[in-house]
């Protein structure tokens, strides 16, 4: 190891959990949960028992509800099943000696009727359709046409996010992470292309945030405030969402989440899975308003980590695609070690392949 680096695999303090390094697992949707339960099972245990070495897992996203589902077969945290799947998962990753955090996920008007109760119309803060694509079982198709929620629904949505908050205590999970990002319903809420609201819920900053906040406390009386946090993505136009001013809401968002001693904010900086410079826009003082851990994603590599975490401009790095192709990505890290590309085609949906079969280092040697 080069001396220089050494700050990636030194110990960070989340609260009242030691976090061994400071390499996350970003969450990454995979698409291969039990079909028909969309319950986790042995081999999405074996997955993530295979990168527990991560300082930190966040799990990939995860319904709150049959609604809240996007896509198919990704797990769901709302039945006894998933509860009963999730605990396979959690019991994996603790007896290898990791931590992991869930994904709460709502994907508001990125869905489609095939995927929804009895068929209806996916939910959106405003009827705008986004001009994306979900994955069903025929593979990737436009999203349909959402319908805008009524005012009297919002409170039983933040009810599910609630109760799928107990789930996840219940299925051993370490904390809870809130999907802020990337385009969907809560990002729908924060950004002004996709929030058309003239009620409380559209309009002023403070009107936008007030989804996701309410989302935020409804899970702070659940679990410890230092074992939550929310991913944001800015200036992501992921999923179509896009808003006029990110500074303005999401400094507001983040003043408000600094008051509450919420644990961290994970930040996608710039264009999802693409350039980091997308849109000017200053990460390092949306940093410096928060309070709790800052987790940086997006891009990162072996050297971009090191130099974020050596200026402070954030506590822990989390790596995506990295993840998906190296189980053993801390130690590969660590010895500078070659790193396997990974393979887009496996992605989403499918069996082991190219989910639990890419190779450690030492497996690789054999
Ligand atoms: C296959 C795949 C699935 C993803 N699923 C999720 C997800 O469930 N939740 C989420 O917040 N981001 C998701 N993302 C975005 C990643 O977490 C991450 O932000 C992105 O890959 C950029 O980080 P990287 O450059 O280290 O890969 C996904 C990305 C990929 C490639």
């Amino acid at each position: 190891m080069t001396a220089d680096a050494a700050i990636l695999f030194s110990p960070f303090k989340l609260g009242d959990l030691q976090v061994k390094n400071r390499i996350v697992m970003a969450p990454l949707t995979r698409i291969r949960a039990t079909r028909g339960t969309d319950a986790p099972n042995e081999l999405n245990a074996l997955y993530y028992r295979q990168r527990a070495s991560a300082g930190l897992i966040i799990s990939e996203a995860s319904q709150i509800s049959q609604q809240g589902q996007g896509y198919i077969w990704t797990p769901g945290v709302y039945s006894e099943a998933q509860v009963e799947g999730w605990r396979k998962v959690t019991d994996a990753v603790h007896e290898a000696g990791g931590l992991i955090f869930i994904q709460l996920w709502h994907v508001g008007r990125i869905s489609h009727t095939s995927l929804q109760p009895g068929g209806a119309a996916p939910v959106a803060p405003t009827a705008i359709a986004a001009k994306t694509k979900t994955f069903i079982e025929s593979g990737f198709v436009d999203v349909s046409e959402p319908r805008a929620l009524e005012l009297e629904e919002i409170a039983g949505i933040v009810a599910d996010y609630r109760k799928a908050a107990e789930n996840a205590k219940r299925a051993g999970f370490d904390g809870v992470e809130i999907h802020g990002a990337n385009g969907y319903l809560i990002d729908q809420f924060l950004k002004d292309g996709v929030n058309r609201r003239t009620d409380a819920y559209g309009g002023p900053v403070e009107n936008r945030a007030r989804f996701a906040l309410e989302v935020v406390d409804a899970i702070l009386g659940v679990w410890d405030k230092a074992r939550v946090g929310i991913r944001l993505s800015p200036v992501s136009p992921a999923n179509d969402a896009l808003d006029s001013a990110p500074e303005k809401i999401f400094t507001y968002l983040v003043e408000q989440l600094s008051a509450r001693g919420l644990g961290f904010i994970h930040v996608v900086e710039g264009a999802t899975g693409g350039p980091r410079d997308i849109a000017p826009f200053d990460f390092a003082a949306l940093r410096k308003t928060f309070s709790g851990a800052y987790i940086a994603n997006n891009g990162y590599t072996r050297d971009l980590a090191v130099e974020v975490l050596r200026e402070n401009r954030a506590d822990l790095v989390a790596f995506g695609k990295l993840f998906i192709s190296n189980p053993d990505l801390v130690e590969r890290l660590r010895r500078n070690a070659p790193l396997t590309a990974p393979q887009p085609e496996t992605f989403y949906g499918g069996d082991e392949k190219g989910y639990t079969d890419y190779p450690t280092l030492e497996e690789a040697a054999e």
